[in-house]
């Protein structure tokens, strides 16, 4: 089946995203580029990878074989902490550039804050001065706290995105606060949960069976709903089918809000003072 690909929104520095992408963690580069292959044929149009995914050749391949135009599609990278600087991050971005067999990439993200190295308003620069240059399309970071993103505004430093855990268990009001105030988007990773737990959260079973759609579908459309990008990981073509699949319903008010109730707190996410790379 091959669906009307997911609506697009636009960044602050003016790329045009769209609200729906596919994740590639924990896919190898065969399994990516047959995934990034069927998930083009289904649709999608934004595929996130990152250097430490060790499949961003994977999806430059898949990206090839579909014959797909470099200009249909939005590639999002992320870069460890050895390139947290100005220069590092341009080593970063040709080293991405050259395993993805592309001259641009449209979202560059600082995969982790890393605190402790304490360099990631360098990192931010660097990705700033490659926006300048037309290289990437936007500045992207990961895992920041309000803390961590306080600091690049008083540095005058501005970022596109933060891509962090977000599903209606972890519902991160705290930074989404942030985000609205400063005109920046939300990007969900484990968007729907990673495991089935959430899926089999009676709330949402219900919503499934009113809307005659799946529990992700629930899900996903929460995220896009409250202006998130969402980037699940499916690998086969019935889940990635699915996942696209959200554009003909919408939840209400207080379904949004029922889901919102569901919010556990942070305790168990990865925290960036003691996770990264
Ligand atoms: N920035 C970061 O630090 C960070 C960290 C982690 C992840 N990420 C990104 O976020 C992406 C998504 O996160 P995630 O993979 O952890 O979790 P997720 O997308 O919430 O969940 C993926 C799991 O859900 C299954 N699934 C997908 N669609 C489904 C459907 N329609 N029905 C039932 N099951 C379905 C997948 O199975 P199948 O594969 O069998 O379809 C897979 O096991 C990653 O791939 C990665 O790109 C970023």
């Amino acid at each position: 089946m091959a669906l009307r690909p997911a609506p697009t929104v636009r960044l602050p520095h003016g790329a045009f995203i769209p609200r729906i992408g596919l994740g590639t963690w924990p896919m190898d580069n065969a399994q990516t580029a047959d995934a990034v292959v069927t998930a083009i044929e289904v649709g999608y149009r934004l595929f996130d990878t990152a250097q430490n995914y060790g499949n961003e050749e994977g999806v430059g391949e898949g990206i090839r074989r579909s014959g797909i135009g470099r200009a249909e599609v939005f590639v999002s990278t992320k870069f460890n902490k050895e390139f947290h600087s100005v220069n590092g991050v341009r080593q970063a971005f040709e080293n991405s550039c050259a395993r993805l067999g592309v001259d641009y990439i449209d979202l560059l993200t600082v995969h982790w804050p890393i605190p402790d190295q304490n360099t990631y308003d360098d990192a931010v620069r660097g990705l700033t001065q490659l926006l300048d240059e037309g290289l990437i399309k936007a500045v992207g970071v990961s895992n920041f706290k309000p803390s961590h993103l306080q600091r690049l505004f008083d540095e005058g430093l501005t970022v596109d995105v933060n891509q962090i855990q977000l599903d209606p268990r972890h519902t991160r009001d705290a930074i989404r606060e942030v985000h609205g105030e400063h005109g920046i988007r939300t990007m969900s990773w484990s968007p729907i949960g990673r495991d089935s737990g959430l899926r089999e959260e009676p709330v949402i079973v219900e919503l499934a069976t009113k809307y005659g759609k799946t529990p992700s579908q629930i899900i996903l459309s929460w995220h896009v709903q409250q202006g998130f990008i969402a980037i699940p990981k499916a690998s086969s073509r019935l889940h990635l089918e699915e996942n696209l699949d959200i554009f003909d319903f919408e939840l209400s008010e207080d379904e949004v809000q029922q889901l919102l109730a569901m919010d556990t707190g942070e305790t168990d996410i990865l925290q960036p003072e003691t996770f990264g790379h």
